[in-house]
Protein backbone atom coordinates (compact mmCIF):
# COMPACT_ATOMS: atom_id res chain seq x y z
CA UNK A 1 0.00 0.00 0.00
CA UNK A 2 1.54 3.20 -0.69
CA UNK A 3 1.92 5.70 1.65
CA UNK A 4 -0.90 7.88 -0.31
CA UNK A 5 -3.16 5.28 0.09
CA UNK A 6 -2.67 4.87 3.87
CA UNK A 7 -3.59 8.52 4.00
CA UNK A 8 -6.82 8.59 2.38
CA UNK A 9 -7.88 5.24 4.62
CA UNK A 10 -10.57 6.21 6.88
CA UNK A 11 -9.76 6.93 10.02
CA UNK A 12 -6.14 8.74 9.11
CA UNK A 13 -5.97 12.07 9.51
CA UNK A 14 -5.43 14.63 5.90
CA UNK A 15 -2.26 16.55 6.11
CA UNK A 16 -3.33 19.94 6.63
CA UNK A 17 -1.14 22.48 4.78
CA UNK A 18 -0.48 26.08 5.12
CA UNK A 19 1.25 28.17 2.18
CA UNK A 20 3.30 31.13 2.84
CA UNK A 21 3.44 33.62 -0.36
CA UNK A 22 1.08 34.27 -3.08
CA UNK A 23 3.03 36.24 -5.65
CA UNK A 24 3.76 34.44 -9.17
CA UNK A 25 4.60 31.13 -7.62
CA UNK A 26 2.31 30.56 -4.58
CA UNK A 27 -1.22 29.97 -6.49
CA UNK A 28 0.32 27.10 -8.09
CA UNK A 29 1.05 25.64 -5.24
CA UNK A 30 -2.24 26.33 -3.37
CA UNK A 31 -3.86 25.16 -6.47
CA UNK A 32 -2.32 21.58 -6.27
CA UNK A 33 -2.73 21.77 -2.43
CA UNK A 34 -6.21 22.42 -2.40
CA UNK A 35 -6.83 19.63 -5.05
CA UNK A 36 -5.03 17.06 -3.24
CA UNK A 37 -6.24 13.93 -1.98
CA UNK A 38 -4.84 13.14 1.44
CA UNK A 39 -4.32 16.87 2.48
CA UNK A 40 -6.30 20.11 2.79
CA UNK A 41 -5.07 23.41 1.91
CA UNK A 42 -5.11 24.89 5.78
CA UNK A 43 -4.36 28.26 5.60
CA UNK A 44 -2.95 30.67 3.28
CA UNK A 45 -0.56 34.06 4.63
CA UNK A 46 1.02 37.25 2.16
CA UNK A 47 1.90 40.22 3.51
CA UNK A 48 -0.48 41.65 0.81
CA UNK A 49 -4.33 41.99 2.00
CA UNK A 50 -5.01 42.32 -1.34
CA UNK A 51 -3.75 39.07 -2.73
CA UNK A 52 -5.12 37.15 0.29
CA UNK A 53 -8.71 38.89 -1.23
CA UNK A 54 -8.13 37.10 -4.36
CA UNK A 55 -7.41 34.06 -1.89
CA UNK A 56 -10.24 33.90 -0.13
CA UNK A 57 -12.98 34.68 -3.63
CA UNK A 58 -11.37 31.30 -4.73
CA UNK A 59 -10.95 29.35 -1.91
CA UNK A 60 -14.13 30.66 0.59
CA UNK A 61 -13.43 28.35 3.27
CA UNK A 62 -9.69 28.45 3.35
CA UNK A 63 -8.58 30.89 6.33
CA UNK A 64 -5.87 33.72 5.09
CA UNK A 65 -3.73 36.46 7.29
CA UNK A 66 -1.32 38.44 6.89
CA UNK A 67 0.97 37.43 9.91
CA UNK A 68 3.28 34.24 9.07
CA UNK A 69 3.07 33.72 12.74
CA UNK A 70 -0.73 32.85 12.79
CA UNK A 71 0.54 29.35 10.75
CA UNK A 72 3.18 28.18 12.95
CA UNK A 73 1.04 29.09 16.39
CA UNK A 74 -1.42 26.81 14.44
CA UNK A 75 -1.59 23.00 16.13
CA UNK A 76 -4.17 21.59 13.18
CA UNK A 77 -1.15 22.42 10.34
CA UNK A 78 1.31 20.20 10.12
CA UNK A 79 3.27 21.68 7.72
CA UNK A 80 4.09 24.98 6.03
CA UNK A 81 5.02 25.50 2.12
CA UNK A 82 7.13 28.46 1.71
CA UNK A 83 6.98 30.58 -1.78
CA UNK A 84 8.52 33.62 -0.70
CA UNK A 85 11.60 35.66 -1.79
CA UNK A 86 14.89 33.68 -1.48
CA UNK A 87 15.69 36.32 1.36
CA UNK A 88 13.00 35.08 3.32
CA UNK A 89 13.86 31.38 3.38
CA UNK A 90 16.14 30.87 5.76
CA UNK A 91 14.10 32.67 8.64
CA UNK A 92 10.61 31.61 7.88
CA UNK A 93 11.27 27.96 6.82
CA UNK A 94 13.62 27.71 9.98
CA UNK A 95 10.64 29.07 12.43
CA UNK A 96 8.43 26.90 10.45
CA UNK A 97 10.52 23.72 11.56
CA UNK A 98 11.08 25.04 15.41
CA UNK A 99 7.20 25.19 15.39
CA UNK A 100 7.43 21.31 14.87
CA UNK A 101 5.81 22.02 10.62
CA UNK A 102 7.02 19.45 7.99
CA UNK A 103 8.62 21.80 5.34
CA UNK A 104 7.90 22.24 1.50
CA UNK A 105 10.87 25.12 0.63
CA UNK A 106 10.72 26.68 -3.10
CA UNK A 107 13.86 26.82 -4.89
CA UNK A 108 16.64 27.89 -4.18
CA UNK A 109 16.56 26.19 -0.89
CA UNK A 110 18.41 29.58 1.05
CA UNK A 111 21.02 32.31 0.07
CA UNK A 112 23.90 30.28 1.50
CA UNK A 113 24.75 26.82 1.81
CA UNK A 114 25.49 27.55 5.57
CA UNK A 115 21.82 28.79 6.07
CA UNK A 116 20.95 25.10 3.83
CA UNK A 117 23.04 23.48 5.91
CA UNK A 118 21.12 24.61 9.02
CA UNK A 119 17.65 23.80 7.86
CA UNK A 120 18.87 20.50 6.65
CA UNK A 121 19.97 20.14 9.85
CA UNK A 122 17.07 21.46 12.05
CA UNK A 123 14.73 19.05 9.55
CA UNK A 124 16.78 15.71 10.85
CA UNK A 125 17.02 16.41 14.54
CA UNK A 126 13.09 16.92 14.81
CA UNK A 127 12.38 14.27 12.17
CA UNK A 128 10.27 16.53 9.96
CA UNK A 129 9.92 16.13 5.95
CA UNK A 130 11.94 18.79 4.05
CA UNK A 131 11.16 19.25 0.67
CA UNK A 132 12.98 21.73 -1.65
CA UNK A 133 10.69 22.39 -4.71
CA UNK A 134 12.94 21.33 -7.26
CA UNK A 135 9.53 21.18 -9.99
CA UNK A 136 11.66 19.98 -13.40
CA UNK A 137 12.74 16.45 -11.08
CA UNK A 138 8.81 15.51 -10.91
CA UNK A 139 8.21 16.45 -15.00
CA UNK A 140 7.43 13.32 -16.94
CA UNK A 141 10.23 14.58 -19.54
CA UNK A 142 12.96 14.44 -16.70
CA UNK A 143 11.63 11.34 -15.07
CA UNK A 144 11.91 9.41 -18.10
CA UNK A 145 15.40 10.91 -18.54
CA UNK A 146 16.58 9.71 -15.60
CA UNK A 147 15.07 6.27 -16.32
CA UNK A 148 17.15 6.23 -19.80
CA UNK A 149 20.18 7.22 -18.04
CA UNK A 150 20.06 4.87 -14.87
CA UNK A 151 19.24 2.28 -17.32
CA UNK A 152 22.83 2.46 -19.22
CA UNK A 153 21.13 2.92 -22.33
CA UNK A 154 23.06 5.84 -23.21
CA UNK A 155 26.31 4.53 -22.34
CA UNK A 156 29.04 6.88 -20.99
CA UNK A 157 27.32 10.34 -20.38
CA UNK A 158 29.99 12.36 -22.74
CA UNK A 159 28.25 16.10 -21.92
CA UNK A 160 25.21 17.83 -21.22
CA UNK A 161 24.23 21.81 -23.42
CA UNK A 162 21.62 23.15 -21.92
CA UNK A 163 19.79 26.71 -23.55
CA UNK A 164 17.10 28.15 -20.83
CA UNK A 165 16.63 31.56 -22.28
CA UNK A 166 13.72 34.46 -22.75
CA UNK A 167 12.84 37.93 -22.16
CA UNK A 168 12.71 38.33 -18.32
CA UNK A 169 10.85 38.07 -15.79
CA UNK A 170 13.69 40.35 -14.18
CA UNK A 171 14.62 39.54 -10.56
CA UNK A 172 15.73 42.17 -8.09
CA UNK A 173 17.01 40.07 -5.56
CA UNK A 174 18.75 37.18 -7.45
CA UNK A 175 20.77 36.30 -10.33
CA UNK A 176 20.00 34.81 -13.72
CA UNK A 177 21.91 31.65 -11.90
CA UNK A 178 19.69 31.58 -9.07
CA UNK A 179 16.57 31.94 -11.16
CA UNK A 180 17.21 29.95 -14.25
CA UNK A 181 20.46 27.55 -13.92
CA UNK A 182 19.47 26.54 -10.48
CA UNK A 183 17.05 24.20 -12.58
CA UNK A 184 19.84 22.54 -14.58
CA UNK A 185 22.04 22.26 -11.46
CA UNK A 186 19.02 20.22 -9.57
CA UNK A 187 18.52 17.92 -12.93
CA UNK A 188 22.29 17.55 -13.40
CA UNK A 189 22.24 16.17 -10.06
CA UNK A 190 19.49 13.95 -9.86
CA UNK A 191 20.66 12.47 -13.57
CA UNK A 192 24.09 12.03 -13.32
CA UNK A 193 24.43 10.83 -9.44
CA UNK A 194 28.16 12.62 -9.60
CA UNK A 195 28.57 16.30 -7.80
CA UNK A 196 30.77 18.55 -10.40
CA UNK A 197 34.22 18.82 -9.24
CA UNK A 198 35.02 22.62 -10.66
CA UNK A 199 32.40 25.04 -12.24
CA UNK A 200 34.06 27.88 -14.71
CA UNK A 201 31.39 30.63 -15.15
CA UNK A 202 31.05 33.90 -17.09
CA UNK A 203 28.31 36.12 -17.03
CA UNK A 204 27.01 40.32 -16.78
CA UNK A 205 25.04 42.37 -15.58
CA UNK A 206 23.54 45.17 -18.51
CA UNK A 207 21.64 47.58 -16.00
CA UNK A 208 23.01 48.33 -13.04
CA UNK A 209 21.72 47.88 -9.92
CA UNK A 210 20.80 44.23 -10.69
CA UNK A 211 22.17 41.17 -10.45
CA UNK A 212 23.87 39.42 -14.03
CA UNK A 213 21.26 38.99 -16.33
CA UNK A 214 22.72 36.48 -18.43
CA UNK A 215 25.17 33.76 -17.64
CA UNK A 216 27.08 30.84 -19.41
CA UNK A 217 28.32 28.21 -17.08
CA UNK A 218 30.80 25.00 -17.71
CA UNK A 219 30.45 21.91 -15.02
CA UNK A 220 33.67 19.80 -14.78
CA UNK A 221 33.19 16.08 -13.71
CA UNK A 222 35.47 13.55 -12.38
CA UNK A 223 33.85 11.07 -14.67
CA UNK A 224 34.63 13.56 -17.68
CA UNK A 225 30.99 14.73 -18.13
CA UNK A 226 31.26 18.25 -19.41
CA UNK A 227 28.18 20.24 -18.71
CA UNK A 228 27.47 23.61 -20.03
CA UNK A 229 24.13 25.48 -19.09
CA UNK A 230 23.42 29.14 -21.39
CA UNK A 231 20.81 31.18 -19.21
CA UNK A 232 19.38 34.64 -19.98
CA UNK A 233 17.04 37.03 -19.20
CA UNK A 234 17.53 39.14 -22.25
CA UNK A 235 16.40 36.67 -25.18
CA UNK A 236 14.18 37.58 -27.50
CA UNK A 237 12.43 34.03 -28.05
CA UNK A 238 11.75 31.34 -25.34
CA UNK A 239 14.20 28.56 -25.51
CA UNK A 240 14.31 25.27 -23.07
CA UNK A 241 16.45 22.70 -24.66
CA UNK A 242 18.48 20.23 -23.29
CA UNK A 243 21.19 17.60 -25.22
CA UNK A 244 22.51 14.69 -23.58
CA UNK A 245 25.25 12.96 -25.51
CA UNK A 246 26.28 9.24 -24.27
CA UNK A 247 28.66 6.85 -26.00
CA UNK A 248 25.43 4.65 -27.13
CA UNK A 249 22.50 7.09 -27.80
CA UNK A 250 21.59 10.77 -27.37
CA UNK A 251 18.88 12.44 -25.87
CA UNK A 252 17.04 15.49 -26.89
CA UNK A 253 14.83 17.44 -24.54
CA UNK A 254 12.58 20.39 -25.77
CA UNK A 255 10.29 21.52 -22.88
CA UNK A 256 8.44 23.84 -25.01
CA UNK A 257 7.23 20.80 -27.59
CA UNK A 258 3.29 19.95 -26.86
CA UNK A 259 4.56 16.26 -27.11
CA UNK A 260 7.26 14.33 -28.40
CA UNK A 261 8.92 16.49 -25.54
CA UNK A 262 12.28 14.04 -25.62
CA UNK A 263 13.81 12.14 -28.66
CA UNK A 264 17.12 9.34 -28.59
CA UNK A 265 18.63 8.72 -31.02
CA UNK A 266 20.73 5.87 -31.69
CA UNK A 267 23.70 7.72 -32.92
CA UNK A 268 27.31 7.77 -32.10
CA UNK A 269 30.70 7.81 -33.25
CA UNK A 270 33.31 5.11 -32.88
CA UNK A 271 37.18 5.04 -33.66
CA UNK A 272 39.65 2.18 -34.26
CA UNK A 273 42.70 1.35 -32.37
CA UNK A 274 43.76 -1.04 -35.39
CA UNK A 275 47.70 -0.37 -35.11
CA UNK A 276 47.70 -1.14 -39.02
CA UNK A 277 45.94 1.93 -39.49
CA UNK A 278 47.29 4.54 -37.04
CA UNK A 279 48.29 6.89 -39.50
CA UNK A 280 44.81 7.10 -40.90
CA UNK A 281 42.37 8.54 -38.50
CA UNK A 282 39.39 6.05 -39.21
CA UNK A 283 36.11 7.35 -37.36
CA UNK A 284 32.45 5.20 -38.01
CA UNK A 285 29.48 6.95 -37.53
CA UNK A 286 26.70 5.64 -36.35
CA UNK A 287 22.93 6.56 -37.39
CA UNK A 288 20.29 4.94 -36.03
CA UNK A 289 16.66 5.08 -35.37
CA UNK A 290 14.78 8.13 -33.64
CA UNK A 291 11.99 7.56 -31.27
CA UNK A 292 10.04 10.01 -28.93
CA UNK A 293 9.00 7.59 -25.66
CA UNK A 294 5.40 8.42 -24.19
CA UNK A 295 5.84 10.57 -21.21
CA UNK A 296 3.95 10.91 -18.38
CA UNK A 297 1.72 14.11 -18.79
CA UNK A 298 0.33 14.98 -15.34
CA UNK A 299 1.46 18.17 -13.80
CA UNK A 300 4.64 18.07 -12.14
CA UNK A 301 3.52 19.91 -9.20
CA UNK A 302 1.00 17.62 -8.56
CA UNK A 303 3.00 14.72 -8.42
CA UNK A 304 5.66 16.38 -6.05
CA UNK A 305 2.71 17.70 -3.97
CA UNK A 306 1.72 13.89 -3.61
CA UNK A 307 5.05 12.79 -2.98
CA UNK A 308 5.57 15.33 -0.33
CA UNK A 309 2.32 14.03 1.45
CA UNK A 310 3.65 10.43 1.07
CA UNK A 311 6.59 11.32 2.90
CA UNK A 312 4.83 12.75 5.29
CA UNK A 313 2.60 9.96 6.10
CA UNK A 314 6.02 7.70 5.97
CA UNK A 315 8.64 9.58 7.38
CA UNK A 316 10.74 8.95 4.38
CA UNK A 317 12.89 11.52 2.49
CA UNK A 318 11.83 13.06 -0.02
CA UNK A 319 13.58 13.22 -4.00
CA UNK A 320 14.03 16.90 -3.75
CA UNK A 321 15.30 16.42 -0.08
CA UNK A 322 17.43 19.16 2.02
CA UNK A 323 20.87 17.63 0.75
CA UNK A 324 19.56 17.67 -3.16
CA UNK A 325 18.73 21.69 -2.20
CA UNK A 326 22.26 22.20 -0.50
CA UNK A 327 24.23 20.50 -3.46
CA UNK A 328 21.87 23.08 -6.04
CA UNK A 329 22.82 26.38 -3.29
CA UNK A 330 26.65 24.82 -3.01
CA UNK A 331 26.29 24.73 -7.22
CA UNK A 332 24.85 28.34 -7.14
CA UNK A 333 27.59 29.59 -4.76
CA UNK A 334 30.73 28.41 -6.77
CA UNK A 335 29.22 29.98 -10.18
CA UNK A 336 28.64 32.65 -9.04
CA UNK A 337 32.21 33.03 -7.27
CA UNK A 338 33.75 31.81 -10.69
CA UNK A 339 31.24 34.69 -12.44
CA UNK A 340 32.52 37.25 -9.73
CA UNK A 341 35.96 36.21 -10.81
CA UNK A 342 35.70 36.75 -15.07
CA UNK A 343 35.43 32.79 -15.11
CA UNK A 344 37.86 31.80 -13.00
CA UNK A 345 37.84 27.93 -12.20
CA UNK A 346 36.35 27.36 -8.67
CA UNK A 347 36.36 24.13 -7.11
CA UNK A 348 33.25 22.75 -5.94
CA UNK A 349 32.99 22.13 -1.72
CA UNK A 350 33.34 18.46 -1.21
CA UNK A 351 30.72 18.63 1.69
CA UNK A 352 28.57 18.18 -0.74
CA UNK A 353 29.67 14.64 -1.49
CA UNK A 354 30.10 13.74 1.70
CA UNK A 355 26.30 13.68 2.52
N1 LIG B 1 9.66 25.90 -8.58
C1 LIG B 1 9.62 26.76 -9.59
O1 LIG B 1 9.69 26.39 -10.77
C2 LIG B 1 9.49 28.23 -9.27
C3 LIG B 1 9.02 29.14 -10.23
C4 LIG B 1 8.93 30.48 -9.88
C5 LIG B 1 9.31 30.91 -8.61
N2 LIG B 1 9.77 29.99 -7.71
C6 LIG B 1 10.24 30.39 -6.37
O2 LIG B 1 9.13 30.81 -5.60
C7 LIG B 1 9.55 31.80 -4.65
C8 LIG B 1 8.67 33.02 -4.78
O3 LIG B 1 8.84 33.56 -6.07
P1 LIG B 1 7.71 34.47 -6.75
O4 LIG B 1 8.20 34.75 -8.12
O5 LIG B 1 6.37 33.88 -6.53
O6 LIG B 1 7.85 35.81 -5.85
P2 LIG B 1 6.79 37.00 -5.74
O7 LIG B 1 7.58 38.19 -5.31
O8 LIG B 1 5.94 37.08 -6.96
O9 LIG B 1 5.83 36.56 -4.54
C9 LIG B 1 6.26 36.47 -3.24
C10 LIG B 1 5.08 36.71 -2.30
O10 LIG B 1 5.52 36.49 -0.96
C11 LIG B 1 4.92 37.49 -0.12
N3 LIG B 1 5.75 37.61 1.08
C12 LIG B 1 7.02 38.06 1.17
N4 LIG B 1 7.47 37.98 2.45
C13 LIG B 1 6.44 37.45 3.18
C14 LIG B 1 6.27 37.12 4.56
N5 LIG B 1 7.24 37.32 5.46
N6 LIG B 1 5.09 36.61 4.96
C15 LIG B 1 4.10 36.40 4.07
N7 LIG B 1 4.19 36.70 2.74
C16 LIG B 1 5.36 37.21 2.32
C17 LIG B 1 4.88 38.72 -0.99
O11 LIG B 1 3.91 39.66 -0.53
C18 LIG B 1 4.52 38.14 -2.35
O12 LIG B 1 3.13 38.09 -2.56
C19 LIG B 1 11.03 32.06 -4.94
O13 LIG B 1 11.82 31.29 -4.10
C20 LIG B 1 11.19 31.57 -6.38
O14 LIG B 1 12.52 31.15 -6.69
C21 LIG B 1 9.85 28.67 -8.01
Amino acid sequence: MSGLDKARRPGVRVIRIGVVGYGYWGPNLVRNFAELRGASLAAVADLDARKLEVVSRRYPVVTTTTRFQDLLEDPSIDAIAIATPVNTHFELGMAALKAGKHLWLEKPMAETSLQARKLMDEADKRNLVLLVDHTFIYTGAVRKMAEIIKAGDLGRVYYYDSVRVNLGLFQRDVSVISDLAVHDFAILEHLLGEHPTAISASGVNHFPGTPENLAFITLFYESGTIAHVNVNWLAPVKVRQILVGGSKKMITYDDLEPSEKIKIYDKGVSFTDDPQQIYEMRVGYRTGDMWAPKLDASEALSVESEHFVECITNRTAPITDGRLGLRVVELIETATSSMRGKGETVYVPRQGKEL
